[in-house]
């Protein structure tokens, strides 16, 4: 029997004692005004045990994480046919990288770069009556959570900061990539980045993908075959130019987001998130991605 809430201390406690040299994403400037110093985890088993340790219970602004949850809600709708507008392999390069969107014809490399998650944006839009109601929906069925939000500051606050962005949708809509219009598909994507939510109700919604697509409820949201691709993508895609790093050292599938939030998990065993607001180089949580290769270091739980 594993001490879960003595290794989770023994981590939060090793990551308060060493310097973060961690940066806040300033590029959307209502994110810069979070603290630091914010560090929480939370471990949720299959069998339903919780574990959590410091700020654990904080919402904040899940950025990334929202392009599985976007995904997962695509695969639902269209099925395999969504292949025929993204591909799945890893990209080697940051998040928001253009060159390869053009160097490939205006096919993203995989649904979790921007770019990727602009085309599945633009699937959601295409197949749902009420956009933004629904997927907001569909996250809230997923966590079991009705309180779920989105951040309206923050959304705005992206919109203001997005050249990136449009530059991306500009891009995939001269090549003919995306059928709706660039305003309306990126006002779509600055809201699901913009959602808030708190570690544990980050390991609820993930649940589904340790579960066979069985939320914490038991209800079958997605087939085995969807899962087993959502989680492969998650390996080698979820964390950009780092993705090698984070197998090699953590060794989940998982998600990170430039709120400082990731989301990892065992399939069939448990579903963990951190939340850490200062960034490494490549975007990713400095102290998340320490505090999941210790607990999987610690627990000898990863996929290998
Ligand atoms: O589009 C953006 O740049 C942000 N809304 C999301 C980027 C993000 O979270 C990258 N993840 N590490």
């Amino acid at each position: 029997m594993q001490e879960y809430q003595a290794i989770l201390e023994e981590i939060h406690a090793s990551l308060k004692r060493i310097e973060n040299t961690g940066e806040i994403a300033s590029y959307i400037p209502e994110l810069a005004t979070i603290s630091k110093e914010k560090l929480g985890i939370h471990l949720q088993l299959i069998t339903g045990e919780n574990y959590a340790v410091g700020d654990a219970a904080e919402k904040f602004s899940i950025q990334s994480i929202s392009k599985v949850f976007s995904l997962a809600m695509a695969f639902q709708l269209v099925g395999n046919n969504l292949l025929e507008r993204v591909d799945v392999e890893p990209s080697g390069n940051p998040f928001n990288h253009l060159s390869l969107l053009e160097l490939e014809n205006g096919i993203p490399r995989n649904p979790l770069i921007n770019s990727g998650a602009i085309v599945i944006a633009d699937i959601l839009l295409s197949n749902l009556k009420n956009p933004k109601e629904d997927f907001l929906g569909f996250v809230r069925k997923l966590t079991h959570d009705d309180t779920i939000t989105y951040n309206q500051k923050i959304a705005e606050s992206e919109r203001i900061t997005g050249f990136n962005n449009y530059a991306a949708a500009n891009l995939l809509k001269a090549y003919g990539n995306l059928h709706n219009k660039v305003e309306d598909v990126l006002d779509f994507y600055f809201h699901q980045c913009s959602i808030m939510m708190d570690c544990k109700q980050l390991t609820n919604a993930f649940f589904v993908f340790a579960n066979k697509g069985k939320c914490l409820k038991n209800i079958q949201h997605l087939n085995s075959s969807q899962v087993k691709r959502i989680n492969a993508i998650m390996l080698t895609c979820g964390f950009y130019d780092e993705a090698g790093e984070f197998a090699f050292e953590v060794g989940l599938p998982g998600k990170s987001g430039v709120g400082g939030g990731i989301v990892a998990l065992l399939p069939h065993c448990f579903t963990i998130a951190t939340w850490a607001p200062a960034l490494n180089q490549k975007g990713n949580s400095y102290l998340g991605m320490q505090a999941l290769e210790q607990f999987t270091t610690k627990t000898k739980l990863s996929i290998f």
